[in-house]
């Protein structure tokens, strides 16, 4: 009888549209992991501030009234078959949670250390008996710096761009290249820059640059890490 491989935490990051969530999900249900998309839960979180009024027009954050309702705010995974949908006080959000209205103003509620410090702790608790990929910006250096494998991907801008742009025409969305490119580098400016856990390559993570990979290449290369760390433990 072959043994069971161990179960390891997999700490997936990088920057937006860089392919890392479908990565990690394909990655998760080839090994039979959990998969966790906690951008999913910043963008949630982001959606009841748009919701509640607790985010203007300019973008402006009612941070005082935002960090109130925090404790309640409930945001969970739901499971259909092969999809994973993330829900918000037990509503389905997960088309909601993409539109560029939530990505224009995602990144600023990000920013706020206090609801880092919520999803941080909602994150770890989730990873807490591993068998576990979470995928995001700050998995490897702060949710999980113990994580067994940890990965960093990158593609340039325009590449994302462009990935990101067939995403939102396929769901029916009327926007251009250029829109999507400012959104791109923008996300990645405030997220590179902010004080709290800013976007960063853990120092014993593996990078991948996906630029010119298909789909297949780099769900191949990512099992192959995976085996080989596990060959090593
Ligand atoms: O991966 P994404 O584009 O869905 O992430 C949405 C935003 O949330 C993005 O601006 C960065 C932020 N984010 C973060 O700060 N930390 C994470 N672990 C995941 C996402």
């Amino acid at each position: 009888m072959q043994p069971t491989a161990p179960l390891i935490t997999i700490a997936i990051d990088g920057y937006s549209s860089s392919g890392k969530s479908s990565m990690a999900r394909q990655l998760a249900k080839s090994i039979g992991y959990r998969y966790i998309d906690s951008g999913a839960m910043y963008r949630a979180v982001t959606l009841y501030a748009m919701r509640h009024g607790m985010i203007d027009a300019e973008g402006n954050i009612d941070t005082e009234a935002l960090l109130e309702a925090l404790p309640g705010i409930d945001i969970s995974f739901r499971i259909n078959g092969d999809t994973q949908s993330t829900t918000l006080g037990g509503e389905d959000v997960e088309s909601e949670i993409r539109s560029m209205a939530v990505s224009n103003n995602v990144s600023p509620v990000a920013a706020i250390p206090q609801v880092r410090h919520a999803l941080v702790t909602m994150q770890q608790a989730m990873g807490q008996q591993k068998g576990i990929v979470m995928d995001g910006r700050d998995i490897g250096t702060t949710v999980f710096p113990h994580a067994e494998m940890k990965i960093f991907v990158n593609a340039s801008p325009q590449t994302r761009a462009q990935r990101r742009l067939a995403e939102l025409i396929e769901k029916g969305s009327a926007v251009t290249y250029e829109e999507v490119l400012s959104n791109v580098i923008n996300r990645d400016n405030i997220d590179r820059n902010r004080k709290e856990s800013p976007l960063r390559q853990a120092d014993d993570a593996i990078e991948l640059d996906n630029s010119t990979m298909s789909i297949e290449q780099q769900n191949r290369w990512l099992l192959d890490r995976y085996n080989e760390i596990i060959a090593r433990l």
